[in-house]
């Protein structure tokens, strides 16, 4: 059996905390980044465009590192009630961890801080016929990640002038989170 030994490894994960010694917030190693990430948070300026159907709840379920250096993102998207899977490049700009991409306006997408391990928050700038729209992302390696790094999260989005309101759970939404259930939920 197959199944046991990868429950436990995940059960592992799932009682890490968060560990500030081992953070990473410049300098990335963006090979590292590849693989299957998990939604678990997203929050925004506009919560209509991070709500159910929000054209930014853009829902990565697994990155790629291209030759070029830029960001291969699929993801799944809501599509009058359907999930679709889709693939979008992103472009390397001349900053480590900062890439752009064309999509519903122009877009600049941040890594914020990762341990490669458990965890990555990113940052998107979207601007839209004049319009400015931030959205913050926190992704686990698994499906639910230790309260510790929700803590993070909420903070890093405080610096970014969002509060709990601005905060939505993507942990409990099944849907549309295919790659991330080979993995068993809890609770
Ligand atoms: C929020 O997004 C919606 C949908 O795109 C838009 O109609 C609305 O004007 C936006 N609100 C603000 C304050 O930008
Ligand atoms: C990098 O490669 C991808 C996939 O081949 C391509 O879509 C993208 O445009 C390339 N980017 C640059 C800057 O050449
Ligand atoms: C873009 O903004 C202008 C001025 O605010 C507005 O008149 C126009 O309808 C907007 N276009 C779209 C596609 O939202």
């Amino acid at each position: 059996m197959v199944v046991l030994p990868v429950l436990g490894l995940v059960l592992s994960l799932a009682a890490a905390q968060f560990n500030k010694e081992v953070v990473v917030r410049r300098n990335y190693n963006m090979a590292r980044i590849s693989g299957v990430w998990c939604p678990i948070f997203m929050a925004s300026n506009n919560m209509t465009r991070i709500e159910e159907n929000g054209d930014l709840r853009i829902l990565i379920q697994n990155i790629n590192l291209l030759k070029n250096g830029s960001l291969k993102f699929n993801f799944f998207f809501m599509v009058q009630g359907e999930c679709v899977a889709v693939a979008m490049v992103c472009e390397k700009t001349m900053n480590n961890g900062e890439f752009t991409i064309a999509y519903e306006g122009e877009n600049k997408v941040l890594l914020l801080e990762t341990d490669y391990r458990m965890y990555a928050t990113f940052y998107m700038e979207n601007i839209k016929n004049g319009t400015e729209t931030h959205v913050l992302a926190l992704y686990g390696r698994i499906p639910e990640l230790d309260r510790s790094y929700l803590k993070r999260f909420i903070n890093t989005c405080k610096n970014y002038g969002l509060d709990s309101q601005n905060i939505i759970s993507l942990t409990n939404k099944a849907f549309c989170r295919r790659l991330c259930d080979v993995f068993p939920e809890s609770g």
